[in-house]
């Protein structure tokens, strides 16, 4: 199965959201450059637009989250959408009820996208390809394979500090690769967007055995990784997603891949350090670099809103009417 090629309609534009890989240069600019104009609404005494009124918005998240889940709710909300969050643990799913059987009920309910996370790789495409041809569906993390808003978060986040010019960059991706959706869909965004000098920076142990197709550069020594970057972006250690012993233990992790002040400075004085969240302070990065100057990470949140907000109009934006499916 290709999620790649059910995303995007006849005409090339984007009806549901479910990977970077496919897409053009151009979908990832116009979803920043719609980001971009939206980010003024928070400003605003309102902060509403009208654009999805009379549309329902169901979120189902049947992984755990705080940033992705608030903010998809936050940005439905602002563009004037009625909002279900369905609270999986609480749902009929814990009595054997099929995720299909689950989608197909809320979907009874006229909803006209789902906003879906997923333990399970290709959950949010499976879902795709079962629902009605007026539904968007938005994936908001599956399994090990994709997260692309937060990618597209993370990639208005470098443009908004480092300008357009992507290839100009030098990005280093440093932690849990192998467990890692983030990891996964910003290497396929900054690709898309030209930028030549991606470097992963792991243990062997932590790294997937494809990362030699990803076009990165892979490092071992997190010094030699950070020289001269103009973007760091720290990831969490996965260890709910870790079956046998990958690492020796977290503080030698720390010792060794862990960010602080002192290791930092060997990055662009100009540098930006990124997290998607949640944080292991202490195991991936020190305090002082968390809440340091050089910290772009509550920024990276402010533009989750505005970047679920472009993603939800272009792609509600592109689907046929309920009508025009009978
Ligand atoms: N970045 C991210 O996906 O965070 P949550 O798990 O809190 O949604």
């Amino acid at each position: 199965m290709n999620p790649a090629s059910i995303q995007l309609d006849a005409q090339g534009r984007l009806k549901h959201f479910l990977t970077i890989e496919g897409l053009k240069r151009q979908h990832l600019i116009d979803i920043l450059d719609t980001a971009e104009s939206l980010t003024g609404v928070a400003e605003r005494r309102v902060k509403k637009l009208p654009t999805l009124r009379g549309k329902t918005v169901a979120n189902l998240f049947f992984e755990s989250s705080t940033r992705t889940r608030t903010t998809f709710e936050l940005a439905a909300k602002r563009l004037s959408a009625d909002v279900l969050t369905v609270n999986i643990a609480t749902s009929s799913t814990s009595k054997g009820e099929t995720l299909l059987d689950t989608v197909r009920n809320i979907e009874a309910m006229q909803c006209d996208m789902f906003v879906v996370r997923h333990a399970a790789s290709g959950a949010a495409e499976f879902i795709a390809r079962h629902v009605r041809p007026h539904i968007a569906v938005l994936n908001a993390g599956d399994g090990r394979h994709a997260h692309p808003t937060q990618a597209m978060l993370d990639m208005l986040t470098i443009r908004r500090h480092k300008g357009p010019a992507f290839q100009d960059l030098r990005v280093a991706i440093v932690g849990d690769i192998l467990h890692s959706r983030v990891a996964r869909s910003d290497i396929h965004a900054l690709n898309v967007l030209g930028c030549a000098n991606v470097r992963v920076v792991a243990p062997r142990t932590l790294l997937p055995p494809e990362v030699g197709t990803l076009g990165v550069q892979v490092f071992h020594d997190l010094d030699q990784g950070l020289r001269d970057v103009d973007v760091v972006i720290m990831l969490r250690l996965q260890r709910e997603r870790m079956s046998g012993a990958l690492l020796p233990s977290a503080q030698e992790y720390y010792q060794q891949y862990g960010l602080t002040e002192e290791r930092l400075a060997v990055a662009r004085p100009d540098a930006i350090v990124m997290h998607p969240g949640p944080i292991n302070r202490g195991v991936e990065m020190a305090s002082a670099v968390v809440d340091g100057p050089r910290s772009v990470i509550l920024e990276q949140v402010t533009n989750g809103i505005a970047v679920r907000m472009a993603v939800m109009s272009i792609t509600l934006g592109n689907q046929s009417s309920p009508a025009e499916d009978a």
